[in-house]
């Protein structure tokens, strides 16, 4: 038979992937049904045409409301089921997943619930997809640090599932110092420590990420190409940016796939990966998003390769232990 198209088919590794952003509008409705949950769309079409985007806040808004649908470790469970299914038949090898407890918590659902449903579909990944796995917790960094504290403090009976944490939600007035303790008492505990950084925040929280949580990967980045000297530093460093270009375009963060600046940055030397983000919001899986950069940035096929290649490199895969905190 013909060989899958090369973005595709090529073996990756996604380490920037929401799983709550992989609730497609059908699994959103059916898991609506069983819980009894209403919905304020009628149908999967209307929910679909709500997925127009003006900025991050106006993404994360609808994002929250509809995790209202996610109640049960079963719900969790088939949530991740579905996402490994599609991952798989987009090359994906292994996945660095993050999930948002306080999303949850704040519902009333307890975090053991959401830990032990997500890990129900993580423990048989490798058997039924052929995806290795790993966990990562992320903090709303729009929440308070002693939330954040609190919720670490509540995930300590779970951290044999957990790899590492992360940051995310809504980036600007929120830097990266303002979860200092939070990070540190991660370090402590052995977690591997990741942040959003430079996505729609400055370059100075690129920094900030480094200096202050010590975090050795940077989720998105983008904005670091303001900053030459930084850019040089992560290129010497080698710290891995995990990018996703189809989210830029439909946050706004960028206007078109072509304004994206993934050359410049293989260019700058950068340890740059492609991911997806949220891909039942922004249009697409991982190798959607290859394929998608294929076609805009004319990519040739030693440059997607380089790209797969990043990602094992800059996964946490077959080191386990955390690195030196810089
Ligand atoms: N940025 C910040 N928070 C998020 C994102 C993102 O792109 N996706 C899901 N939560
Ligand atoms: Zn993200």
């Amino acid at each position: 038979h013909l060989p899958q198209h090369l973005p595709v088919g090529l073996p990756k590794a996604e380490l920037h992937l929401h799983i709550e952003g992989t609730l497609e509008p059908e699994l959103a409705f059916a898991l609506a049904a069983r819980n009894g949950v209403t919905l304020p769309y009628a149908d999967t079409t209307a929910l679909r045409e709500a997925y127009e985007f003006s900025d991050l806040q106006s993404f994360l808004d609808l994002y929250y409301g509809l995790m209202a649908v996610l109640r049960t470790a079963e719900d969790f469970t088939e949530l991740a089921d579905a996402y490994l299914e599609k991952a798989a038949a987009q090359g994906v090898r292994h996945a660095e997943i993050f999930f948002d407890p306080q999303a949850h918590t704040a519902r009333g659902v307890p975090i053991g619930t959401v830990i032990e449903g997500l890990g129900a579909a993580l423990d048989r990944s490798e058997e039924r997809y052929g995806i290795s796995t790993r966990l990562i917790m992320c903090f709303l960094r729009d929440e308070s640090a002693e939330s954040a504290m609190a919720t670490l403090e509540a995930a300590k009976p779970y951290l044999h599932r957990i790899t590492g944490v992360g940051l995310d939600s809504a980036e600007v007035g929120h830097p990266p110092a303002k979860f200092r303790e939070v990070y540190e008492e991660a370090a402590r505990l052995g977690l591997r420590r990741v942040a959003h950084a430079g996505e729609e925040g400055p370059a100075e929280y690129v920094r900030e990420a480094l200096d202050v949580l010590g975090v050795e990967r940077i989720d998105h980045g983008l904005r670091c190409m303001e900053d030459p000297e930084l850019v040089g530093r992560l290129a010497r460093e080698r710290v891995p940016l995990t990018l996703c270009p189809l989210s830029n375009v439909r946050l706004r963060v960028i206007d078109t796939l072509a304004d994206h600046p993934l050359r410049a940055m293989l260019a700058a030397g950068l340890l740059v990966t492609v991911n997806s983000d949220d891909p039942a919001y922004f249009g697409g899986y991982a190798g959607d998003n290859f394929d998608a950069v294929e076609a805009a940035l004319a990519l040739e096929p030693e440059q997607l390769r380089a790209l797969a290649r990043n990602s094992f490199e800059a996964s946490f895969l077959e080191d386990d232990e955390p690195r030196r905190a810089r």
